[in-house]
């Protein structure tokens, strides 16, 4: 708190000589899209500058990859309204790998607004990402991204990868995004003994055995110095992707509004013993800042006040009327139904985009998710007493309470009994709650919006494989906590949100606990901002961020592993905005990242101002403040 006021103070001196206060008219704050104002194009300075996203490194990182594979390469100026760039995928030829990066290297030159990005292997999703905003001098950045859980796609020869950037290229926005995909694929059989962790088995002499290898792996762990494998759970035998097929537009669902359904029909096979949906989720347009939206009445009241006084076609009112769509209050929630039914939801993390709130923020480290954005996995085993019938079942997303637009799209992971051509399953019971509370007060344009959501779903359900008869059981409970108030006659706002998140996978054989995970989430986010009208049109805000994650996952075996992770971003600064172009700014980002589980910690800490890296620091030692 004490920084952000000194950070603060020195900018409010600053502003309140230079802005005659009588000339304050009440603004509808909003929380926006910008780009940024490429001073000189022909007065480069320095050479590219590299953006990053603060992340842990890939364990297999410090391994050699086996083979590489160059996938596509593309330029994307003029692709707005295209079809996705496609290209055939074959894994490479004599290669045996374990473990597949997929990695995304991007450079870029010149003025561009940011720009939505995914990759889809069939139509199945393999990574969700956005562009920076690039420089004069030019920006680059490589992404990696572990995609083993898609291994069963990746080792099937003769498929699409497509990959979507729509970008718009003139003489104002010149921005071209150089895009190379590239595969790498590792061998760790050749180093440790594979971390399978399938379905334990009821037999007693398979689990000991499991046990051992375990075991062993975790002992080859601690003595691999680069880091060590995750012990990532088998990845699936089949992925269906729940996607658009056959769509121009792209592989994802384009989610206009919140009765805009979207489902496709999936037919399961009988001898599925374990299923989860994974959902990629972004959102943009007048949802973009879907937690910092008013609800409609207070804009309506808000636009009516703004009508007596209009005045002239300045940038500061145009912003006013462009802000007037982004209402519906700002509570969503991403619904996933089988057969019309929700079986779980997810409130997304809010990723901010490179052009968001203040895009000098964003330079040179992107926030949390930018480049990465996150899946939310739901576990569907115990509903395969409903889906192994042979028949069509829907598989369907809704954004509740959402506006234009979401990106939506989720792949199915099943895992197959190779032993049986059906396996048998039952529902036990469910039992879903759900309750929403809102509270609005105004006054003028002041005022204060507050929005509290649970929701509870718990299945349980059994399925008999070759491997046994376990009973699995999924529970997830959501909390959700929204605050936006709007001060000094709507020139100040300030949201606060928090999302809790509790998941609990149980497998439970006779009674007994055979495995459990339980995945706890909290990622609470605040944004302070103020405006106050420039000269010739132009209009300065100031603005504080806050925003971070916290995760702790607890996966119970034979033994137990626990893991957190701590990440979080301040920002704080201020700029010079005429219509959504940034002319002159400041600001500065710090993140604190750290990762810890029972055999390994990485924590990193970066400090930016003004686009420059002032602290970049990063450990692999287990220190105190985890
Ligand atoms: C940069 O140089 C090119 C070629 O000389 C010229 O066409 C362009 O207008 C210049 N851009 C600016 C912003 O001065
Ligand atoms: C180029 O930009 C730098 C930094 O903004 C400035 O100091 C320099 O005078 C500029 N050079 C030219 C030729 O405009
Ligand atoms: C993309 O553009 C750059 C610069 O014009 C050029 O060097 C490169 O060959 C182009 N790449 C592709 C794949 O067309
Ligand atoms: C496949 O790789 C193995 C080991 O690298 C090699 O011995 C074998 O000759 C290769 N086979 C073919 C068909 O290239
Ligand atoms: C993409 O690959 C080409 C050819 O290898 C290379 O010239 C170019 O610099 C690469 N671009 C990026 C952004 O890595
Ligand atoms: C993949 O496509 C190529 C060219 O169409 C064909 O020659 C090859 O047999 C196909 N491979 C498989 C496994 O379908
Ligand atoms: C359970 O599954 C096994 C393996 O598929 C099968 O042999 C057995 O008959 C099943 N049990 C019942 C009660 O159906
Ligand atoms: C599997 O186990 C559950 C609970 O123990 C039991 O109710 C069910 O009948 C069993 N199913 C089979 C096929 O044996
Ligand atoms: C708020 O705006 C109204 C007119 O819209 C004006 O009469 C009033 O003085 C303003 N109040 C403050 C504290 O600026
Ligand atoms: C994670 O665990 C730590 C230490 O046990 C606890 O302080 C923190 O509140 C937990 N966070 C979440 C999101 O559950
Ligand atoms: C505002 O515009 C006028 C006329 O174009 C110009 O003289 C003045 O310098 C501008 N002021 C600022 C702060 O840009
Ligand atoms: C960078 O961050 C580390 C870790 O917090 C700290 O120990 C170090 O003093 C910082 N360095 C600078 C130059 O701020």
């Amino acid at each position: 708190m004490k920084i952000k006021i000194q950070n603060f103070l020195p900018l409010l001196i600053f502003l309140s000589l230079i802005i005659p206060l009588h000339s304050i008219t009440p603004p509808i704050l909003h929380q926006s899209h910008f780009k940024k104002h490429t001073f000189d194009e022909n007065n480069t300075t320095s050479s590219p500058q590299e953006y990053f996203e603060v992340t842990k490194p890939l364990p297999f990182n410090g391994l050699g990859a086996k083979c590489t594979l160059p996938i596509l390469s593309h330029n994307f100026s003029n692709t707005y309204g295209l079809p996705p760039i496609s290209v055939s995928y074959s894994p490479p030829f004599n290669c045996t790998w374990t473990h597949v990066t997929l990695e995304i290297k991007v450079s870029c030159q010149g003025e561009q607004y940011d720009r939505i990005t995914a990759v889809w292997l069939n139509g199945a999703e393999l990574i969700r990402t956005s562009t920076a905003e690039p420089t004069g001098d030019g920006v680059f950045w490589n992404i990696q991204k572990d995609v083993s859980r898609y291994s069963s796609l990746l080792a099937q020869d003769n498929l699409t990868l497509s990959i979507m950037l729509e970008n718009f290229v003139n003489d104002v926005f010149t921005g071209v995004y150089q895009v190379n995909v590239t595969f790498l694929y590792y061998d760790a059989n050749a180093i440790i003994v594979s971390p399978s962790l399938v379905l334990p088995s009821e037999n007693s002499r398979l689990s000991s055995r499991k046990l051992k290898s375990v075991d062993n792996s975790i002992e080859l762990k601690v003595d691999y110095e680069k880091g060590s494998f995750d012990l990532h759970e088998k990845p699936a035998d089949l992925i269906i992707p729940i996607s658009e097929v056959g769509y121009e537009g792209g592989f994802w669902f384009r989610i206009q509004n919140e009765s805009d359904v979207h489902s496709m029909g999936v037919i399961i096979p009988r001898n599925t013993y374990r299923a989860v949906i994974e959902v990629y989720v972004s959102f943009h347009g007048n949802d973009e800042f879907w937690y910092s939206n008013p609800p409609d009445s207070y804009l309506k009241m808000a636009n009516d006040d703004e009508v007596q006084h209009k005045n002239s076609s300045d940038s500061y009112a145009n912003m006013k009327k462009v802000s007037l769509e982004r209402g519906h209050s700002a509570y969503r929630e991403v619904l996933v139904m089988i057969d019309g039914n929700v079986v779980g939801s997810v409130v997304p993390f809010p990723v901010i985009f490179t052009g968001g709130i203040n895009p000098l923020f964003w330079e040179p480290v992107v926030s949390i998710g930018a480049f990465n954005l996150p899946s939310y996995d739901i576990e569907l085993t115990p509903y395969l007493g409903l889906l192994l019938d042979g028949k069509v079942h829907s598989f369907s997303f809704q954004v509740a309470d959402g506006i234009s637009f979401w990106l939506v799209d989720a792949n199915l992971h099943l895992w197959l009994d190779a032993g049986s051509k059906e396996v048998q399953a039952r529902i036990v019971k469910s039992s879903p709650e759900f309750s929403l509370e809102r509270e609005l007060k105004f006054e003028g344009l002041d005022g204060k919006f507050e929005i509290e959501a649970e929701r509870e779903t718990k299945i349980s359900g059994w399925v008999n494989s070759t491997a046994g008869n376990f009973t699995a059981s999924f529970s997830q409970k959501l909390k959700f906590k929204n605050k936006i108030e709007f001060h000094n006659n709507g020139t100040q706002k300030l949201v606060e949100q928090k999302v809790k998140d509790k998941t609990e996978v149980k497998i439970e054989s006779s009674g007994k606990m055979i495995y459990s995970t339980i995945i706890k989430r909290t990622y609470p986010l605040k944004v302070t901002t103020e405006t106050f009208p420039g000269e010739n049109g132009t209009y300065l805000m100031s603005t504080s961020l806050e925003n971070s994650i916290e995760e702790n996952k607890t996966v119970k075996t034979i033994r137990k592993v626990k893991s957190t992770l701590k990440n979080s971003q301040k920002s704080s600064g201020w700029m010079s905005v005429k219509d959504h172009e940034v002319l002159s700014g400041g600001a500065n980002t710090r993140q604190n990242y750290s990762y810890k589980n029972g055999l390994e910690c990485y924590s990193r800490v970066v400090a930016a101002e003004n686009g420059i890296l002032l602290n970049d620091t990063a450990t692999l030692l287990c220190a105190t403040s985890l």
